[in-house]
């Protein structure tokens, strides 16, 4: 099998802030208590009229001026999201027309958070198998668009955000994405979902008036099932690979509560030091979490050729999973 790298990382996110102090005039809420109870101080909110394939163009962009890459020798372009710009066309080819992918082909993949981990890893057979040779993962939400404004349970969260990379063929097996352990479980699916607006409940004036095109998440009950999902995938994957976890250089966790991911790393026996955190700046944006805060860990050069990090990610669905990579620069 040929083993594929990550060459590049870029990212989007929005001009506009929201910050906890406007959300203070907006809702029954207060900066004290969004901080300690989620480690968020702010969010980026889109413009009027950009969604995510515009958000996403932007990351793709950005990514091929970084890896001196041309459109056309794009073969494949995954792009993860819960918030399309339509059910359909697919935002993937949006993307695809608006960079001139003219050789490429794609398609939208729901995984909610845990999105853009079963998007690299679905493009990761493809350049393993050796049929192509640039695949481009995009993680990219506007949970703005979905988010109840009058609801402070879930207002609080989100963000909007993308972020993307370029899987290539490698030379060394050694290096690259080395392992992974996804999954899902539907039995969790009602406890954070978005009841109405498919098939099952298509929009109508009831459904608007109930609100039930929002979000609806059962916090507390998705918070247990967060930190013991990811803490088990994190241990597997260092167990698996007989990597202890002062080796590990790089905890990247999907960013849903600065809590959370307190509690992932204090059970794996990770420092504050090894654990990458953007949530007080972004927020929760959903299928862009990780691909942004890879990004960031690259701009700030907390990752070396050599280095092992760890991705995870849990959501709605539910979703799951863990990436092992070495990384190659
Ligand atoms: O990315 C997808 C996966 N999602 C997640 O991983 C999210 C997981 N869940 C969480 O991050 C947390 O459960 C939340 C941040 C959503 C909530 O934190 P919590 O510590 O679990 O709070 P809670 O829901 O148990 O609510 C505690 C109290 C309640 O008041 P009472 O009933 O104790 O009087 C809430 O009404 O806090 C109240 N509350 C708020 N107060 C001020 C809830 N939201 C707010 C708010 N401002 N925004």
């Amino acid at each position: 099998m040929i083993p594929v790298h990550i060459t590049g990382t870029a990212k989007y996110l929005p001009k506009t802030r929201l910050t906890n102090a406007d959300l203070e005039k907006m809702i029954d809420t207060s900066d004290e208590w969004i901080t300690t109870r989620t480690g968020i101080k702010e969010r980026r909110i889109v413009a009027n009229g950009e969604a995510t394939s515009a958000m996403a163009t932007h990351a793709v962009r950005k990514l091929l001026g970084k890896t001196k890459t041309q459109p056309e020798e794009i073969d494949l372009i995954i792009l993860a999201t819960v918030t399309p710009d339509m059910f359909f066309p697919a935002s993937a080819c949006l993307v695809q027309n608006r960079i001139g992918a003219k050789n490429a082909w794609g398609f939208d993949l729901s995984g909610a958070c845990s999105g853009f981990l079963f998007a690299l890893i679905s493009g990761a057979q493809f350049i393993k198998s050796g049929r192509h040779k640039k695949v481009v993962i995009i993680g990219a939400d506007t949970m703005s668009s979905i988010v109840d404004p009058e609801d402070r349970n879930t207002i609080i969260l989100f963000g909007d955000g993308a972020g993307a990379v370029l899987l290539e063929p490698g030379i060394d097996e050694n290096f690259g994405i080395l392992d992974f352990e996804h999954r899902i479980d539907g039995s969790g699916g009602d406890l954070l979902m978005m009841p109405a607006g498919g098939s099952l409940s298509p929009p109508s004036h009831t459904t608007v008036d109930n609100r039930e095109h929002y979000v609806k998440q059962n916090g507390r009950a998705v918070y247990k099932h967060a930190v013991k999902s990811m803490a088990n995938y994190t241990k597997l994957l260092l167990d698996r690979n007989h990597i202890s976890a002062e080796k590990l250089t790089l905890f990247i966790p999907h960013q849903a509560n600065a809590r959370i991911m307190e509690a992932v790393a204090s059970r794996i026996g990770l420092t504050e030091k090894q654990v990458m955190v953007t949530i007080d700046k972004y927020g929760n944006n959903t299928a862009a979490t990780l691909p942004i805060a890879m990004d960031e860990a690259v701009d700030e050069n907390r990752i070396k050729h050599g280095d092992t990090m760890i991705l995870t990610a849990f959501g709605a669905g539910f979703t799951g999973g863990g990436v092992l990579i070495r990384w190659n620069k």
